[in-house]
């Protein structure tokens, strides 16, 4: 058990307030140069020695992963998967959620440090991803997944022969793509549709998924750049037929370092302000101020899913970019109400003695910081969450030169230490 982090004073606690145009930093005339902040500082420190210890080494985590499932897709701002590894080693909780699980880098995590893991997330293609990267093969499933993908590629290969029609909610995304390569993974679509078993038509659309941006002609995940591309005929069939031998090997990766008995993880699609159960630690990485608008930068992916529906759930999109478009001052606040509000909703679900570990950065918007601590810590005094350890490392911006830090709040709800059994969420139909 961890030891508690010194109380702040009965009558000192925090008040949520509301955003002010205040609590924006402004940018120092001009720009900074970006040598004048010194990189990976650590600051704020507070908590437990060996416990803030391992928060600045989380922030620090960089370089590429290849461990079991990690690498599996890509996915907008995911958490380093040494940074959700360092975290768990000093924070106590069997029953651990993800409120904000994005494609599952903390549950895989959470898998292998033997932990029973419940991720959610807004966004169809986070729990798709998240899905398939936390599943537990057993022979009979890992064979039927090998036999499909050859299946669906001997059946995509047949019908590339014949004029094909790009499912429908793509018809007016096909300028997006070469159109032999629109023919490819049409015919991969059509192939995966035939496949009868659900749990393996959703890891073959997992490895579609996989493919529909990195053959398009948009620069990334992240960026609608247009970029010019000369596919070789056949290389998207390639490219699944080698996805599924991949996907496979790491899958058995998975099953190798998970503890004996530690079972998969369950999604549920839905909003981080609506949860149900009861958890031991909450350890998330939420949407930063005014960085992504993470439905729409998967419009192409949604479309080939057959889930444009989702993008109706932007509304519910926490911090979103597009927020901060007219005024910053405007989507700072509605990221800070949001903040409490998705905060109070994990206090509510944690079990007394539990933890809420959250991994947050400051954003940038109109050539401002938007702090992202001071919030966060208030939102959790609002939601009766003590602090328990806190660490910050800072940053410069490499476009504005602005100071930019990210950080560990831990935060405990009072009371006995978390209880290892008792009731979880069912999780809901994910797609
Ligand atoms: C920083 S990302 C999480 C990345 C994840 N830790 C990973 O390693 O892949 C934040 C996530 O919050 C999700 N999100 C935004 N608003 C949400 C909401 N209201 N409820 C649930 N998830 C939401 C986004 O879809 C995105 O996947």
């Amino acid at each position: 058990m961890l030891p508690p982090m010194k109380r702040r004073r009965p009558g000192s606690k925090r008040r949520l307030k509301p955003a002010q145009a205040s609590s924006l930093t402004p940018s120092p005339q001009g720009k900074r140069r970006s040598g004048q902040v010194p990189a990976g500082k650590a600051v704020k420190l507070m908590g437990p020695r060996e416990v803030t210890s391992a928060l600045v080494e989380a922030l620090r985590a960089r370089g590429e992963i290849e461990r079991a499932t990690q690498r599996f897709h890509t996915y907008p701002a995911r958490l380093h998967p040494d940074a959700a590894q360092r975290l768990l080693q000093v924070l106590p909780g069997l029953r651990l959620l993800d409120p904000f699980c994005g494609g599952g880098t903390i549950l895989v995590e959470g898998m292998m440090a033997g932990r029973h893991t419940w991720g959610n997330d807004l966004n169809p293609v986070a729990t798709l991803v998240a899905r398939a990267r936390t599943r537990l093969l057993g022979p009979g499933e890992r064979r039927a997944l090998q036999a499909a993908t050859q299946r669906t590629v001997k059946t995509a290969t047949a019908l590339t022969s014949q004029k094909l029609q790009a499912p429908e909610p793509v018809l007016p995304l096909t300028d997006w793509y070469e159109p032999h390569v629109l023919g490819e993974l049409t015919a991969l679509h059509d192939a995966i549709e035939t496949v009868q078993e659900a749990e393996t038509r959703r890891l073959l659309w997992a490895m579609h998924s996989s493919l529909v941006v990195k053959y398009s002609l948009r620069a990334s995940d992240t960026s609608a750049r247009r970029v010019k591309r000369k596919t070789k005929k056949g290389a998207v069939l390639e490219a699944f037929t080698a996805r599924g031998v991949e996907l496979v090997g790491m899958l058995d990766e998975l099953m190798r370092v998970v503890p004996e008995g530690t079972p998969a993880a369950k999604l549920r699609r839905g909003d981080a302000r609506d949860l149900s159960g009861t958890f031991d630690l909450a350890l998330t990485s939420p949407p930063y101020p005014g960085t992504y608008d993470y439905l729409p930068l998967q419009h192409l992916r949604l479309a080939w899913l057959g889930h444009l529906d989702a993008l109706g759930d932007q509304k519910q999109e926490i911090g979103p970019r597009r927020d901060f478009k007219s005024s910053a001052e405007e989507g700072y606040r509605r990221w800070q109400t949001s903040t409490e509000a998705w905060t109070m909703a994990v206090a509510k679900v944690l079990a007394p003695g539990g933890h809420l570990a959250i991994v947050v950065g400051d954003g940038i918007s109109h050539g401002r910081l938007l702090e992202a601590r001071g919030p966060t810590m208030d939102a959790a005094a609002g939601a009766a969450l003590t602090p328990f350890a806190t660490a910050s490392i800072e940053r410069a911006d490499p476009a504005t030169g602005l100071a930019k830090r990210e950080h560990v709040l831990v935060f405990r709800r009072p009371g006995e230490d978390a209880a290892s059994e008792g009731d979880a969420p069912e999780p809901e139909a994910t797609p």
